[in-house]
């Protein structure tokens, strides 16, 4: 398979063609772990380097684990923006990390646009692990990897996204993903946490978790990103758990076999209760963890190839 560009920078560039194309190599990718087997050939000699200016423990894990599954060489750089303006920082580490000839760039930024103005700056394949509000890819796709082997298929389901929906990255490549998959996507939350016109996109707007929730298929929750909150957004963390934290009441009017889902890192007793977290009749939070290693090293397999075509 090859990918529209160089890149992956967001799931928007992306046809349904990329995406199912993707997630079958990604299973194959999650057969093969489960093996216990692994295939260093694929980037033997390639470097990846690990970019993160923002805090992450699964994301940054699971890149690094599936670079080295595939045998590259793989550098964590982790940098601190406190002291440095944003601009600067991009553009010195740019031309830094030209210098020693990184084939696969991983960046996650703060700032959305930031992986988009690396890929113009350096000769590497740069993979967006979260830009601000903006996007986040590879979330996306490996929520897609779990939905498609419990249900089989993306098309016709009835998905309910809850809580921030309006400072979520998670959640924008997840709508754009999922609709463009034929998903019926819903999104559940409060009114300060739901962007005006995001009917938009094709989904449709619930205040109220129980007509949300109702005959859905996934039930996904959303941390509240209070660190891209100007204040004010909800009155308290319990208050809101009160009306959106997902618990067992407010599930059971999801369909009876609704798999409930959470991109990480949960804030339980605030979006979701533990009980409905830990509950592996129903939540598949740990599989997307495991889904998410897949998913990556199909990506890094998909963008190397593509790089040596262009080359
Ligand atoms: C998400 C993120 O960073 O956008 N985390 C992740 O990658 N699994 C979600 C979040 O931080 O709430």
């Amino acid at each position: 398979m090859r990918l529209p560009t160089r890149h992956l920078l967001g799931i928007e560039n992306l046809h349904p063609r990329d995406i199912s194309a993707l997630l079958d190599l990604a299973e194959s990718y999650a057969l093969l772990n489960r093996s216990g087997k692994t295939r260093r050939d694929v980037l033997r000699g390639r470097t990846l380097i690990n970019l993160f200016f923002e805090d992450s423990t699964r994301t940054r894990t699971s890149f690094e684990l599936a670079g080295k599954r595939l045998g590259a060489d793989v550098i964590n750089m982790s940098v601190s923006t406190s002291s440095v303006s944003k601009g600067e920082t991009l553009l010195d580490t740019a031309a830094t990390l030209n210098a020693m000839n990184c084939d696969l760039l991983v960046v996650r930024h703060k700032a959305s646009g930031a992986p988009a103005l690396l890929a113009q700056k350096v000769d590497a394949a740069v993979i967006n692990a979260g830009d601000g509000m903006h996007e986040h890819p590879t979330q996306a796709l490996l929520d897609a990897l779990t939905i498609r082997r419990h249900k089989g298929t993306l098309a016709g389901l009835t998905i309910a996204i809850c809580g921030d929906i309006a400072h979520s990255r998670v959640a924008r490549s997840n709508i754009l993903l999922l609709i463009a998959m034929g998903s019926q996507v819903r999104v559940v939350g409060p009114p300060t946490l739901i962007p005006s016109g995001i009917e938009q996109f094709g989904v449709s707007v619930f205040h109220d978790m129980r007509e949300g929730l109702r005959d859905a298929d996934i039930v996904m929750a959303l941390r509240l990103q209070t660190e891209r909150m100007s204040g004010g957004m909800i009155p308290s963390a319990r208050e809101f758990f009160t009306f959106y934290g997902l618990d067992a009441a407010k599930l059971a009017f999801a369909r009876p076999d609704a798999l409930v889902m959470h991109p990480g890192p949960m804030n339980r007793g605030v979006e979701i209760d533990s009980q409905v977290a830990d509950d592996t009749t129903r939540s598949v939070i740990r599989e997307q963890v495991e889904m998410g290693v897949a998913v990556r090293m199909a990506v890094l397999d998909v963008l190397a190839r593509t790089a040596l075509r262009n080359a």
